[in-house]
């Protein structure tokens, strides 16, 4: 596996292996790898003549500096599990590289980006678009590998790929779990042991909303769900949306949507981490 920190350097490279006429899968992260990380560059490994893996903890996407700051890089851990893994190019550049000026591009794919991680984390969905839109420009993938984990992100990713990368084959993977069903996240290391402990109860609920919604009315279950999670000590839900998965608009019926997908963010413990996770109705 090669590592290339450069842009240029991963311009030319990618240049002759279009050229030779190879298909490019694209795994995009933020590095702290883990094995829902693994599931995607293994996916891409299978599908395409050529795996690139960018590591990278993109600052624009992120609201609050503390959460820029703590959070986790395993650069060495991460290269040496991509290698294992028979990934091609590990692209690992600097925030100077990437921007060495700042990217004033806005992007705006309402109400998808707007809702949720919309609301509670203005511009992060901008920010999102501003890196992921760069990496596809340099990298020209065939494929681009993303998890189900951030099911809003798969849905923005969607819409700014069909507006300026048109052909570009989006490919959602799901969730990994731990065996107690906690998703996995970069940012469950940062949980400490009585946090691990509670973080599970996130799925458990989740799961059991599926079995509640079969007799109740959308705002039950979402109300049920809320109320299941808050009653945990040390998780508290910063909200629950009900949605369609397609669009990502709440809901009133469970007739309103072919697909529906029910997307939560939970505050975890006393510092706290927020954690993320969603589960499928219909
Ligand atoms: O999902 C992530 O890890 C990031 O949002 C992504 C897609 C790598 C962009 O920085």
């Amino acid at each position: 596996m090669e590592v290339i920190n450069k842009i240029a350097d991963l311009k030319v490279k990618v240049q002759s292996l279009k050229s030779a006429g190879k298909t490019i899968g694209l795994v995009p992260t933020m590095g702290a790898l883990h094995r829902g990380h693994a599931s995607l560059v293994e996916r891409s490994v299978k599908e395409n003549d050529v795996t690139i893996v960018s590591v990278f903890v993109n600052p624009t996407q992120f609201n609050d500096k503390n959460d820029l700051a703590n959070y986790p890089r395993t650069f060495e851990a991460d290269r040496d599990l991509l290698s294992s893994l028979g990934a091609t190019i590990m692209f690992a550049p600097t925030a100077e590289e990437v921007y060495p000026e700042p990217d004033t591009r806005t992007f705006s794919y309402p109400p998808t980006d707007t809702v949720m991680e919309g609301a509670f984390r203005p511009g992060h969905f901008n920010g999102v678009c501003q890196i992921v839109s760069k990496l596809f420009e340099f990298t020209q993938p065939t494929h681009a590998y993303f998890g189900e984990k951030d099911f809003q992100q798969i849905a923005v990713i969607r819409a700014m790929a069909a507006e300026h990368f048109p052909g570009l084959n989006i490919s959602p993977c799901p969730i990994v779990r731990e065996n107690d069903g906690l998703a996995l996240s970069s940012r469950n290391t940062l949980l400490a042991a009585d946090e691990r402990q509670i973080a599970p109860n996130i799925y458990k609920a989740l799961k059991a909303s599926v079995n509640y919604a079969k007799n109740h009315t959308v705002e039950e279950t979402k109300q049920w769900t809320i109320d299941e999670i808050n009653a945990v000590k040390g998780l508290e839900v910063q909200y629950y949306e009900i949605v369609d998965a397609a669009t990502l608009a709440s809901i009133k019926d469970w007739k309103d949507a072919e697909h529906v997908q029910g997307c939560i963010t939970v505050f975890c413990g006393k510092t706290p981490i927020r954690l993320i996770d969603n589960i499928n109705y219909k």
